[in-house]
């Protein structure tokens, strides 16, 4: 019967008749909770262009979202000790981005070439 079958759906496990398809649609309500609340992802500023000195050899794109996760942002491994977020483009001490701040560990070097992939992978930053 139709009718009775789609009562007992819209009654939920409230009303669980013990039907398979009951059972599979509705988790308990604690984890429900906890599961939309954790699998929140933090919105990410747009990537971010960075000026193009002469001689550049492509635009360098950086981009929040290789950078952070968005579950457990930490924002203060770069900001503001690293980078401004007020005047956008500039480091910490107003310079813009420049190799011979990264060779020497600083700015975006304070992990490239480091813990992430080296100043020698050209196309990897230079590539748009
Ligand atoms: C790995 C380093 C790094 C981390 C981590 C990081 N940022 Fe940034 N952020 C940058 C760089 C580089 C720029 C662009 C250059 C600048 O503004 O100094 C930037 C720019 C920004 C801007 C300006 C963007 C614009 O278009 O005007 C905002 C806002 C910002 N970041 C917020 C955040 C927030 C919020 C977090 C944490 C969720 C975060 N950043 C984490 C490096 C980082
Ligand atoms: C706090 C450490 C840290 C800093 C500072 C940092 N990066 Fe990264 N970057 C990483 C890690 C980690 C990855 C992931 C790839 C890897 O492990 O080699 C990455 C990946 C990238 C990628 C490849 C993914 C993509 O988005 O195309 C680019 C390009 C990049 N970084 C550019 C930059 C630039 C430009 C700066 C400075 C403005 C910068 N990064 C500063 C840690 C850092
Ligand atoms: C971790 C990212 C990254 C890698 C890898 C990288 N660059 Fe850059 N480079 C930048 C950023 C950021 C700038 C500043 C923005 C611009 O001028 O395009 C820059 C600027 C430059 C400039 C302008 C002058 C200067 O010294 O700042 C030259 C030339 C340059 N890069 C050449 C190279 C060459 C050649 C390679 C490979 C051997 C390379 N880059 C690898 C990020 C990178």
């Amino acid at each position: 019967m139709p009718i009775t079958s789609r009562s007992n759906d819209s009654k939920g496990y409230a009303g669980d008749s013990g039907g398979r398809h009951n059972v599979k649609l509705v988790p308990r309500p604690g984890s429900l909770l906890g599961t939309s609340l954790a699998a929140e992802p933090m919105k990410l500023p747009a990537d971010f262009a960075l000026e193009g000195a002469e001689g550049s050899p492509g635009k360098v794109t950086f981009r929040h979202a290789s950078h952070v996760d968005p579950r457990k942002p930490a924002c203060v491994v770069c900001h503001p000790r690293v980078f401004r977020i007020l005047e956008a483009g500039k480091t910490s001490d107003g310079e813009r981005v420049q190799h011979g701040q990264m060779e020497n560990g600083r700015q975006c070097g304070l992990c490239h070439g480091k813990s992430a992939f080296g100043l020698d992978r050209c196309d990897a930053c230079h590539g748009g």
